[in-house]
């Protein structure tokens, strides 16, 4: 039986502990409560019982081959210990060591590949499905999830440096079309296929502060309707995930009152974590969205009701 923990998503969802003062706010982040939650010895204290908690293990994904970009951390690494978890091959792909990802799926009796890949160079991609194929002879499912995110920071919209606005489209729109043309060949020729693109909340809600990022998760929304679209003939299925505010490590030192007023707006009022948006993942990769294509689904605890 194969039990993935999810202590191993946990490590890299912790918060660090800071005794930085909070502006606008009494303490530190050490004891600030927010919403039912409380901050405490560097985590949230609800993050303990989800520690506990084990991914959820079944044969959604029994033979498939799925390619998760950006995994080795974060979301990614979510995304591909829940597709070992369902029974698929997983290529974990990063311009990181995802070695730490194929460990833990290895270790749970599973199958993986690390592959570095740099989603922006075609090259690079190119490699990366062949990578795919030749150990394990198939592709079936691609989630788009590498991006530029985590080295942007709050600035006015006209104080961009241009440079970063060409990277983080190169990385975030670029990125996922050539990984798309990477792995269709393969599934044409399967006549059978999923592809997830991860956007965000902020492509269909706004955020200011950030909007080559934002720029980037609109066009991915647009561009998995057209992929859905021209891909359709070939029985594979375009989707988009946008998640909510998720403690990442990408996440995890943006200010205490930006994560606060997220955790207020939603329906289900505690923070979001990496495996929140598996379960989604595993249904548009799996055959039981088998007539489900150019749909965004938005994972925010019932933030944004799109
Ligand atoms: N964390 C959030 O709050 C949040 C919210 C909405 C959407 N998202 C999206 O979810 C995805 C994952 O976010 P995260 O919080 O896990 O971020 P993260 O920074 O922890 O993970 C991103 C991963 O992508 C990899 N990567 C970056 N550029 C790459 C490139 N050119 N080629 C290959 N790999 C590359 C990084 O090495 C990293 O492992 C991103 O698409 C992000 O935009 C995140």
């Amino acid at each position: 039986m194969f039990q993935l923990c999810a202590l191993h998503l946990r490590k890299s969802c912790i918060v660090s502990p800071t005794t930085r003062p909070l502006p606008g706010l009494q303490g530190s982040v050490n004891d600030i409560a927010i919403a039912n939650l409380t901050y405490k010895r560097g985590h949230y204290v609800a993050m303990k019982e989800a520690e506990e908690t084990k991914m959820q293990t079944g044969d959604l994904l029994r033979g498939k081959t799925v390619v998760v970009t950006g995994a080795a951390t974060g979301i990614g690494q979510a995304f591909a210990l829940g597709c070992a978890a369902q029974g698929a091959q997983v290529v974990a792909a990063d311009m990181h060591d995802a070695s730490q990802t194929v460990a833990a799926i290895e270790q749970a009796g599973g199958k993986a590949l690390a592959v570095r890949v740099d989603v922006a160079d075609n090259d690079s991609t190119q490699a990366m499905a062949a990578a795919a194929l030749a150990k394990f002879g198939r592709i079936d499912g691609l989630i788009n999830n590498a991006a530029y995110f985590r080295e942007v920071k709050l600035t006015p919209f006209e104080e961009l440096d241009p440079g970063e606005w060409e990277r983080i489209f190169a990385v975030n729109v670029k990125g996922i079309w050539q990984c798309c043309k990477a792995v269709m060949p393969a599934m044409r020729k399967q006549n059978s296929g999923s592809i997830i693109n991860i956007s965000s909340v902020v492509a269909v809600a706004g955020q200011p502060g950030y909007l080559h990022y934002v720029a980037t998760k609109g066009a991915v929304l647009a561009m998995s309707k057209g992929l859905a679209k021209e891909c359709g003939a070939h029985q594979v299925r375009v989707n988009t995930i946008a998640p909510g505010f998720v403690i990442t490590d990408a996440t995890k030192n943006r200010p205490v009152e930006w994560q606060q007023s997220f955790l207020k707006a939603r329906a289900i009022s505690r923070e979001q974590r990496p495996d929140d948006l598996v379960g989604t993942g595993m249904y548009l990769l799996s055959d039981l969205s088998a007539f489900v294509s150019g749909q965004t689904i938005v994972v925010d605890g019932g933030h944004i009701m799109y």
